[in-house]
C-alpha cells in the first residue's frame, strides 16, 4: 500500500511487513496486519514457537479466514526472509541486549529503504538506532496489547528518526484503523509512564498489607471506572515483560515509584509469568 507524502520527495510502500518475535505482541500485530491485507514474514527462533503463534493467531480469527490469513503470514526462523521487507517490526523480549543484537543483525540484512521499528514498552529508541546503519529510518511503534482491539499506538521519535518516516508511520496506523499520537523518546514513552507509576503503588500497598490484591483489583475497576485492575492488567502483559519496563524505568530515571518490589520478582523467578503461563497473579484455565 502506497503511502505517499504530499510535498515530500519520498513514499513509502508498505506490502510486506516482517515481524520479530512470535510472543504475545508478535503474533497479535502479525494478525492485525494480516487482517489488513498485508504480507506478514514473521520471525521467531525455534519452529517450535513459531508453530505456538500461528495456532494462537488461528484461534482467534473467524474460522472462514484461516486459508486467507494463513496465506498472508509466512513463519520463518531464518532472519534472512526479512531482506524484501518494506517495513520490519521488532517485537522480542524487553531487554536492551536482546533488541540491540536482533537489530544489528537485521541491519546487514534489510533493504537499505526499509523502515525498522521497535515495539519496546520504555527502552529509548534514540539508543536502539544506534544498532542500525540508517538511524534516520529508525523509530518506536508501540502497540497496545492486544494490537487487534487496542485503538491506540505511540508512534515513538527518536533523535534521529527522520519527519517524512515519522508521517509515513503515522499514516500507516490509520490504514490499520488505529489512533496515534506522536512522542518524543523519553523512558516509558507516555502510556507506560503512567500505568507503571500506578502498577508500582499498587504492588506497594500490596507489600504493606494495605489491602489484598483482590481489594485492590476491585477498587481501580469499581471505584475509579478502570477495566481492569492493576493485577489483572500486570498478568495480561507478563509479569516478565512488567519487571523489565519497571527495571528499566527505575534505572534510567532514578525513580523508586517504578522499583518492581519483591512479590513481583518472587512470582517471575517462580516461573509465574502471568496469563501466557496460566499463573501470575492469578490462577488461569487457559
Ligand atoms: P514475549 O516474551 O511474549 O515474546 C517475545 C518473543 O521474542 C518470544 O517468542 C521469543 O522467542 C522471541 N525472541 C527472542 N529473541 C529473539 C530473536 N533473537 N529472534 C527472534 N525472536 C526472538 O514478549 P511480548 O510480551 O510479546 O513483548 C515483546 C515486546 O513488545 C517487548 O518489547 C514488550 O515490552 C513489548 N510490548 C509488550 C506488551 C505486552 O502487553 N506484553 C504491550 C506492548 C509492548
Amino acid at each position: 500500500m502506497l503511502i505517499p507524502l504530499i510535498g515530500e520527495q519520498m513514499q513509502y510502500e508498505f506490502n510486506q511487513i516482517g515481524v520479530i518475535g512470535a510472543g504475545t505482541m508478535g503474533s497479535g500485530i502479525a494478525i492485525l496486519l494480516a487482517l489488513h491485507g498485508f504480507q506478514v514474514v514473521l520471525v521467531d527462533r525455534e519452529a517450535s514457537i513459531l508453530q505456538m503463534a500461528l495456532a494462537r493467531i488461528l484461534e482467534r480469527i473467524d474460522p472462514t479466514q484461516h486459508s486467507e490469513i494463513e496465506q498472508r503470514i509466512a513463519t520463518t526462523v531464518n532472519p534472512g526472509q526479512l531482506k524484501l521487507c518494506d517495513l520490519i517490526i521488532e517485537a522480542v523480549y524487553e531487554d536492551e541486549e536482546a533488541k540491540r543484537e536482533v537489530l544489528t543483525h537485521l541491519g546487514g540484512i534489510c533493504r537499505e529503504d526499509a523502515v525498522v521499528a521497535s515495539n519496546t514498552s520504555a527502552i529509548s529508541i534514540s539508543s536502539l538506532a544506534e544498532s542500525l546503519p540508517d538511524p534516520t529510518r529508525f523509530l518506536g511503534i508501540h502497540f497496545m496489547n492486544p494490537p487487534t482491539s487496542m485503538k491506540l499506538v505511540e508512534v515513538v521519535r527518536g533523535e534521529k528518526t527522520a519527519d517524512s518516516v515519522v508521517r509515513a508511520i503515522t499514516a500507516f496506523t490509520e490504514q490499520l484503523d488505529k489512533v496515534s499520537v506522536v512522542i518524543r523518546d523519553t523512558p516509558g514513552f507516555v502510556a507506560n509512564r503512567l500505568l507503571f507509576a500506578q502498577i508500582g503503588e499498587a504492588l506497594r500497598l500490596l507489600e504493606s498489607g494495605a489491602a489484598a490484591k483482590e481489594d485492590i483489583d476491585i477498587v481501580m475497576k469499581l471505584g475509579l471506572n478502570h477495566p481492569l485492575g492493576p493485577f489483572e492488567l500486570a498478568d495480561f502483559i507478563g509479569l516478565d515483560v512488567c519487571q523489565s519496563i519497571m527495571d528499566y524505568l527505575n534505572k534510567t530515571l532514578a525513580d523508586e515509584r517504578y522499583r518492581p518490589g519483591s512479590i513481583l520478582g518472587k512470582l517471575v523467578r517462580e516461573g509465574k509469568l502471568g496469563r501466557k503461563a496460566g499463573e501470575g497473579f492469578y490462577r488461569y484455565t487457559k
